[in-house]
Parts: structure tokens; C-alpha cells; sequence
């Protein structure tokens, strides 16, 4: 979780409803935001990887909602934003972090391989902002999507999730422009190479690792707190004229054709 960078109580009163809150890199965001005040609602098709975040937040002195949910399927979606609606009274936040990922070569890929990404990723975004729309409208909350930089160049084996994150951001653009009229900002961060998650784990091979740290120029991998400290920023009043923007944490890195997430 991130350390004191910000105030305690920069989240104080708000309610922030995150898909994929359950572990990895929004697992880390959502921690957070339960740290500087925030009450939390968090999704996962997994109840078990909710229980252990619920926990924690709870242990912690935070209140957490945990609800099992597909961000792929609208009516199990809407359910869920009503269930936080209804609990905390509104949703301040959303963050859309679910996300699905695998190294497959195109010519390999099946069509459904390819439209099961793009399903969670980008459909699953579009389903959440949408069922949030009136909630958020009446708090002008605000929206943070959980993107990826490999679609800046091109990233082999990525061809699904490039695709699905070049959609995630032109949501993000385009809701900016639709919804900041009614006062809801919508953001989103792109993570580098993020050292301690299940997708560096899964798509990066130890024995390339050292190699790969020698393209990111900041000289080190990311850590889940440089997305929570961005996120953080993001979403707080500091933040309160950034509206369309997604913002690159990655020391770099895609600059120099390192786009690992
Ligand atoms: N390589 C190639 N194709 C794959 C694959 C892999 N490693 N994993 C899944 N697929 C294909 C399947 O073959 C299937 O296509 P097919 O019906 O043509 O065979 C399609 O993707 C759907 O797979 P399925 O396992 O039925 O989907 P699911 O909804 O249960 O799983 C995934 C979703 C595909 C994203 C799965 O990888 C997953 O659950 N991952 C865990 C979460 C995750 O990735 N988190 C992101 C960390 S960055």
C-alpha cells in the first residue's frame, strides 16, 4: 500500500466502486483509497478474491462491500452498482481494473481467445461507466481506467490485449468529453513493467527479466504503490481540472519499446 504521500484524509466521505479490487494492481488502488478514507466497494468474478481484501480493509478500519460479479454481463453489473449505491448512499469513484491476460501469438490466438479479452477489457468498461452513469452524475464523480501502454507501438503475443486497451482508452477519451458536461471527470492510468503482479508473473520469464530492466529507463521496475500514488493524485481534488487524460506510469519504459504490464 502506499506510504504517506498524501494527507490521510484525502478520500474522506467518498465512496469508490472497483472492479478487480480484489488483488494486483487495483487490489493495491483500492487498499489505498480505503487508507485516505475512502469506503469501498469491490468486484471480482472470484468471491475468493474478495474475501481476503474485505478483510484487510476491514481490519484496517475501513468498510468494504464485497460483490461477486462479471464485469462482462450488463445485469450482473447494474445489480452490483445498486447494491453500493444502496449500502453507502453514492458512488464517488470508479475504478474499472478487471482484466483478462495471456501470451498467445495472433496466428495462434482462437477468435474467441481474442474476443474474451476484449469482452472483460473494453466491454466490461463501457458496462460499468454505463451503470454508473447516474450515480456518478449525481455526486459528479468521477471515472479511472486501468489501462496498459502496449498498444503504443506494438507488442507481440499482446495482439488481443492491444486491441482491448487502445478501445479502453478511446472510452476514456470519449466519456470525458460526453460525461465531463455533466461533471464527471474520467481518467486513466497506463502501467509499465509493474514489478509485483500476476501479469509480470505471467508474461515475463525470469531469465528475461534483467534484460528487460536494462530498457526501462528510470533503472527499476514499477511497484503496485507508483499506480496507487498516481491513482490517488488522479482522483483527488489536486486532480480536479485533469479530464480525458491517461496518464503513463511506467518510468518510460514504452519509450524505449518496453511495454510489459
Ligand atoms: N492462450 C491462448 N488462448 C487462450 C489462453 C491462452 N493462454 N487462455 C484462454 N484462451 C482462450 C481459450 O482457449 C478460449 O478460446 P476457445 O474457446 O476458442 O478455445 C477463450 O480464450 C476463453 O477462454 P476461457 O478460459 O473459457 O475464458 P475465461 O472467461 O474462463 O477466462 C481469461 C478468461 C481468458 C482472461 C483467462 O486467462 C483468465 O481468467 N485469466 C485470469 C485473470 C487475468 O488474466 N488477469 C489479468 C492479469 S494482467
Amino acid at each position: 500500500m502506499a506510504g504517506k504521500v498524501f494527507a490521510d484524509d484525502i478520500l474522506q466521505g467518498k465512496v469508490a466502486f472497483v472492479t478487480g479490487g480484489g488483488t494486483g494492481i487495483t487490489g493495491g488502488v483500492a487498499r489505498a483509497f480505503a487508507a485516505h478514507g475512502a469506503k469501498l466497494a469491490i468486484v471480482s468474478r472470484k468471491e475468493e478474491n474478495l474475501i481476503p481484501q474485505k478483510q484487510y480493509i476491514e481490519e484496517n478500519g475501513g468498510e468494504c462491500l464485497a460483490i461477486a460479479a462479471d464485469v462482462r454481463f450488463y445485469d450482473g453489473i447494474e445489480n452490483a452498482i445498486k447494491q453500493a449505491a444502496d449500502k453507502f448512499g453514492k458512488i464517488d469513484i470508479v475504478v474499472n481494473g478487471a482484466a483478462g491476460n495471456f501470451l498467445c501469438a495472433a496466428d495462434q490466438l482462437s477468435a474467441n481467445g481474442f474476443g474474451t479479452v476484449v469482452d472483460i477489457d473494453t466491454k466490461g468498461t463501457f458496462n460499468v461507466c454505463r451503470a454508473a452513469f447516474e450515480t456518478l452524475k449525481e455526486s459528479k464523480g468521477q471515472i479511472l481506467n486501468i489501462s496498459a501502454t502496449l498498444h503504443y507501438l506494438a507488442t507481440p503475443m499482446q495482439i488481443h490485449v492491444s486491441a482491448a486497451k487502445a478501445g479502453v482508452d478511446a472510452i476514456t477519451r470519449n466519456l470525458s468529453v460526453e460525461w465531463g458536461l455533466h461533471g464527471i471527470r474520467v481518467n486513466g492510468i497506463a502501467p509499465g513493467p509493474i514489478e509485483d503482479t500476476e501479469g509480470m508473473k505471467r508474461l515475463l520469464m525470469p531469465e528475461l527479466k534483467e534484460k528487460t530492466m536494462r530498457k526501462i529507463p528510470a533503472g527499476r521496475f514499477g511497484r503496485i504503490e507508483d499506480v496507487e500514488n498516481a491513482a490517488l493524485f488522479l482522483v483527488s481534488d489536486a486532480a480536479s481540472y485533469i479530464n480525458g487524460v491517461t496518464l503513463v506510469v511506467d518510468g518510460g519504459s514504452w519509450l524505449l519499446g518496453t511495454s510489459l504490464t
